[in-house]
């Protein structure tokens, strides 16, 4: 027995904020955060936090799998820009739903980029301990909420969303998980509070900003993206070029490119879907899945990886193998 998925969805908040609109507040321009990124806009919250927009992208993954919401007995939400410290975004999402008269269990995960796929892997765990049978896994961020507007290396490659699977036991797909932590001491990319110059960030000294060592970030991304493929496929025993389909953490172009050259895939194997939403941490494999399904690329009989990988560092890989016959994913 293994997971299927039986609907997936998205959700963005309502402002889109391109290139150009970011020139216009910091020193930075459309053609350097293409070269570099190939990121073209993003997604930035004003009144959304982060449980609206992932319960937005619950409400859209239980219309496409077609099942009544009051059979939900599971959420997961991976977030490191959670509304609040308590109660959980999953508690809030929850709630939102309208589900809380209902046994349900719910609670948050942190794992930064590599979010969603810990809570994929989680949820497996928990369906195969028998603790729920049909639930919900969402990767939601508000990251706006962290950004600080004068650092142009980090803020203009960041976004807001949410994505989310409906999950339960059944035929139709075989999952296989990997995952790997290595504790940093060097602050390669951490959140910390610093007491910013009010006049240029009209933000509170003590909210706590997203501060990163990008050349060192992309060093560790390449590497931690071929292993993560390359340890998932060794579980499974199969090659990474019986991979059709790659949906990576969509960080950087480039870093995506990198992998693909150095493992000698072919870089139409990968989803990419970064030049619109940048950068959404724990959403962004799930938001790229959905377009990935929206836009065919998705098929039975096909194996795929998502990939993903982030601070901590961590990263973690789930192969989905979808069966022939099977109308879940
Ligand atoms: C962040 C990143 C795009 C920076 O690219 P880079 O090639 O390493 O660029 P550098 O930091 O060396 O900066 C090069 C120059 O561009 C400038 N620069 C930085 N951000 C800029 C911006 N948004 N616009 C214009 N110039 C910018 C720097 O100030 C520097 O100028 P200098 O040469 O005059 O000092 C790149 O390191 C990266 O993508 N790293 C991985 C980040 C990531 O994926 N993080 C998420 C992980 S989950």
């Amino acid at each position: 027995m293994s997971l299927a998925i039986l609907g997936t969805g998205m959700a963005v908040p309502g402002r889109r904020v391109t290139n150009d609109d970011l020139a216009q507040v910091m020193d930075t321009s459309d053609a350097w955060i293409r070269e570099r990124t190939g990121i073209g806009s993003r997604y930035l919250s004003t009144t959304e936090n982060t449980s609206d927009l992932g319960t937005q992208a619950a409400l859209n993954a239980l219309k496409d799998a077609k099942i009544d919401p009051s059979t939900i007995d599971g959420i997961l939400c991976a977030t490191l820009t959670p509304d609040a410290m308590m109660p959980s975004t999953a508690a809030l999402i929850q709630a939102k739903l309208g589900l809380k008269a209902q046994r349900c269990l719910a609670f948050d995960l942190n794992a930064a980029c590599s979010g969603f796929l810990l809570a994929l892997q989680t949820a497996d765990a928990l369906i195969q301990a028998g603790s729920a049978k049909r639930m919900l896994v969402i990767g939601a961020e508000t990251l706006s909420k962290i950004l600080d507007y004068s650092d142009r290396s980090t803020a203009v490659l960041f976004g807001d969303g949410a994505g989310c699977f409906v999950v339960e036991a059944a035929q139709g797909t075989q999952m296989t998980h990997f995952a790997n932590t290595e504790g940093d001491l060097e602050e390669t990319l951490i959140t910390e509070s610093l007491a910013l110059n009010p006049e240029l960030t009209n933000h509170p000294s003590e909210v706590p900003y997203l501060r990163m060592k990008g050349q060192a970030v992309f060093r560790f991304a390449v590497k931690a993206v071929e292993d993560a493929l390359t340890q998932v496929c060794i579980k499974r025993g199969i090659s990474v070029n019986d991979l059709d389909l790659i949906i990576p953490h969509q960080a950087n172009a480039r870093i995506i490119r990198h992998v693909a050259d150095k493992m000698g895939l072919p870089i139409e194997r990968f989803v990419m879907n970064l030049e619109e939403y940048g950068n959404t941490s724990s959403a962004s494999i799930p938001i790229a899945y959905t377009h990935a399904k929206a836009s065919g690329r998705l098929r039975p009989g096909m194996t795929m990886a998502l990939v993903g990988f982030g601070a901590g560092l961590t990263w973690a890989a789930t192969l989905i193998e979808l069966k022939e016959d099977t109308t879940c994913y």
